[in-house]
């Protein structure tokens, strides 16, 4: 048996002024999870270690902390997986305020799936008393989505939380996914309008920390690409998200390249006077730096090539 220095983050906002790392040595057994691992820790050496947990086998979703720095289930990760020269340091999930230890208040996460209305919306007028088939097909849609057991794990680990705490977040936007794809829903339009809003799902910035930390199928940056993939298709065009990949599209296949001087106010909106005057203060910084790309935008050499990609997907569209 190897001993391991569990390294573990304690804080209890109501006696200490500040958080602090408390060491215990471990005696490593083959096979054990992180989470039979802060058992025997509480129960043998110090009782008064706070975290959650319940089920013991991945399915509650409650037992989510970080352990160097990243966000795991406890009770499906091995321990050995995660020793680092001799330790394992521990920390309560972020993007989150915590309670007392590993414990945080998840209401921020809890009040952001409340806002994409996470339940079925069926077409009821004709018949209420309807029941509502799903052919394979079209369950499998959402087949993904549905393994999420609300752990927190990639709202912690989230880069765009980090700096604005109002963006829905992966698994809110994976959780839109669910009722967006499902055949049942009749709030399709409305809520990939909602969703393309500021805060929404065009301000992921595909850093794909979400999909990496999620311990479910859910993985959530491929939810988010297939809700801006719907809405494109569906025409919710009037913000700035969809604005953007249009202005990509638009300036890529004419020259082979970003035209970066019409992408910003392409995708604020050309008549957008108070999200035009918004750009100035980056455009004067760019320009007093010398970061500003050049006036005359050219094409590339060979921008045939480049039409003819963009005019096969078309047809390929088509
Ligand atoms: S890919 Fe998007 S949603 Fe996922 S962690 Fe990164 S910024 Fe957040
Ligand atoms: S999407 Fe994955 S990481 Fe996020 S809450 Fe659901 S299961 Fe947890
Ligand atoms: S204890 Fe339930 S998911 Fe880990």
């Amino acid at each position: 048996m190897d001993s391991v220095t569990f390294r573990i983050f304690r804080f209890d906002p109501e006696t200490e002024d500040s958080p602090r790392y408390q060491d215990y040595e471990y005696e490593l057994e083959p096979g054990v999870t992180l989470l039979n691992s802060l058992n025997t820790i509480r129960s043998k050496q110090d009782a008064t270690i706070a975290y959650r947990m319940s089920c013991g086998s991945a399915i509650c979703g409650s037992c989510a902390m970080r352990a160097n720095g990243h966000a795991v289930l406890a009770c499906k990760t091995q321990t050995s997986e995660l020793v680092k020269d001799g330790v394992i340091q521990i920390d309560p999930l972020g993007n989150m305020k915590v309670i007392h230890d590993l414990v945080v208040d998840l209401e921020p996460f809890w009040g952001s799936l409340r806002k994409v209305k996470p339940y079925l919306q069926p077409d009821t007028t004709n018949n209420p008393e309807l029941e509502r088939e799903q052919t394979q097909e079209q369950f499998l849609l959402i087949d993904d989505v549905t393994t999420c057991i609300l752990c927190g794990a990639c709202f912690s680990d989230c880069n765009a939380l980090e700096v604005d705490e109002n963006f829905l977040g992966p698994a809110t936007l994976a959780k839109a996914h669910r009722f967006i794809y499902d055949s049942r829903d009749s709030k399709t339009e409305e809520r990939l309008e909602d969703i393309s809003e500021l805060h929404g799902v065009w301000d992921c910035t595909h850093c794909a920390e979400c999909s990496t930390r999620c311990p479910t199928e859910t993985k959530p940056l491929a939810r988010i690409e297939e809700i801006r993939e719907a809405a494109m298709k569906a025409g919710v065009h009037g913000n700035n998200g969809a604005r953007h990949v249009l202005g990509f599209r638009e300036t890529v296949g004419k020259s082979g390249r970003l035209n970066e001087n019409y992408l910003p106010p392409r995708s604020v909106g050309f008549f957008n006077i108070p999200g035009l005057l918004g750009l100035l203060p980056v455009g004067i910084r760019m320009l007093m730096r010398g970061k500003n790309p050049p006036l005359i935008h050219h094409s590339i050499d060979k921008v045939d090539e480049v039409k003819k990609i963009f005019s096969r997907f078309e047809e390929y569209r088509k």
